[in-house]
């Protein structure tokens, strides 16, 4: 199914409702600003939707990396020179000129069927690929994109100190844009380490496009024409309910859409076990470090907001005493993930899904 509630993030205009915002910083940021571009929000947002689109849209030579692919590729030069060789044979596809400057850089074989990297520690140079990619920016007239989502995985990269690069990148090669996705904005803030001095990055100004939740009104715009588009008119106070379970969150408001257009009559109920399973499993991920995680974020999710009520709940549950420097990690380390939010004295789940979802832990 293609169309605004297709359940894959979006690459053209059409299909991605609103966010002409988002579109135009990017732009902006892109051929004017600095060299390194965040673009954060929270999880299902719509992050790589407005990324990938404003990629393909722009016309811009480009390079788009998911760094959580290499969840499955490995965290090592090999799994990243692997998404590479991929995301460079995706680019020669587009920019068949490309190819010329591509074969200049040592340790590169393109060939018919794509392009491949040398992965050992002397083959290809990840440097030299993007002095090239700056000289062919240049002859275009351009600037070169390297686009990586969800770049705060890339701290687990080993092996390969890519801040450095990046920061290299940052000084001297002016046509090389970065643009950087994340849902842990801590996180990626913590892998950049933009105000650490002796950190190679320390100092360096960057953008930022923030993608925020949809509004009440826009969340009911979006399924009024998501619906329109499919030409099916479920009942108004189904829509109403959506959107307040869905807190205008696109991705969830998608997942509803793409149900009731396939005339599930349970649409809404069913799509919202599929969201609060899919968080479930992530949530299940991240408590896997520890079963800590699984108690704070349940004692959240029941309305124990501030820090003295965590941790009686979670003392209460183990047993046990609970170190202050033990529980203040494991907060901090749930907020840098934007899972929970601090505000004020107050713990809080920046998405009611989640928070669904850790009642079932
Ligand atoms: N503006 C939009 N218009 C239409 N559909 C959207 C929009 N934003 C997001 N979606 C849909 O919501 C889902 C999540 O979007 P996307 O994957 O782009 O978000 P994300 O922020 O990158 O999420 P994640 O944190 O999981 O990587 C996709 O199915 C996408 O098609
Ligand atoms: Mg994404």
């Amino acid at each position: 199914m293609s169309g605004l509630f297709s359940p894959v993030p979006k690459e053209r205009r059409s299909e991605l409702f609103d966010r002409e915002e988002e579109l135009a910083a990017l732009t902006r940021h892109v051929s004017g600003g600095a060299p390194l571009v965040l673009c954060l929000g929270v999880r299902r947002v719509g992050k790589t939707s407005v990324v990938k689109t404003f990629l393909n849209e722009s016309g811009l030579p480009n390079i788009y990396l998911d760094a959580r692919s290499l969840a499955a590729l490995g965290y090592t030069r090999q799994g990243l020179y692997r998404a590479l060789s991929d995301a460079l044979t995706r680019l020669r596809g587009r920019f068949a000129d490309v190819s010329e400057y591509l074969g200049r850089v040592r340790g590169i074989r393109v060939g018919p069927f794509g392009v491949e990297l040398d992965w050992r520690k002397r083959g290809t140079s990840f440097l030299s690929l993007l002095e090239r990619m700056e000289e062919y920016a240049e002859s275009r007239g351009t600037v070169f994109v390297v686009a990586i989502d969800e770049a705060q995985d890339l701290r687990l990269l080993k092996g390969l100190d890519l801040v450095k690069l990046l920061a290299y990148s940052y000084d001297n090669l002016r046509r090389v844009k970065f643009l950087l996705t994340g849902s842990e904005a801590g996180l990626l803030y913590g892998f950049l380490k933009l105000d650490e001095r002796d950190a190679p990055l320390y100092g360096r100004a960057r953008d930022e496009v923030r993608v925020e939740r949809f509004s009440r009104e826009k969340s009911l715009e979006y399924l009024a024409a998501g619906f329109a588009e499919a030409g099916i008119s479920p009942p108004e106070e189904e829509l109403e309910r959506a959107v307040e379970i869905f807190d205008g969150i696109p991705g969830w408001l998608a997942l509803y859409g793409y149900a009731a257009c396939r005339g599930r009559r349970d649409a809404l109920d069913a799509s919202l076990e599929e969201a609060v399973r899919t968080a479930l499993g992530e949530l299940r991920h991240i408590a896997s470090a520890s079963e800590l995680y699984a108690h704070v974020l349940r004692a959240v999710s029941m309305g124990h907001a501030r820090w003295s009520a965590v941790k009686r709940a979670v003392e209460i549950w183990t047993g046990r005493h609970i170190y202050d420097e033990t529980l203040r990690r494991v907060l901090n380390k749930l907020t840098s993930m934007g899972i929970l939010a601090k505000e004020g004295e107050e713990y809080r789940f920046l998405d009611p899904i989640y928070r669904r979802a850790a009642e079932r832990l």
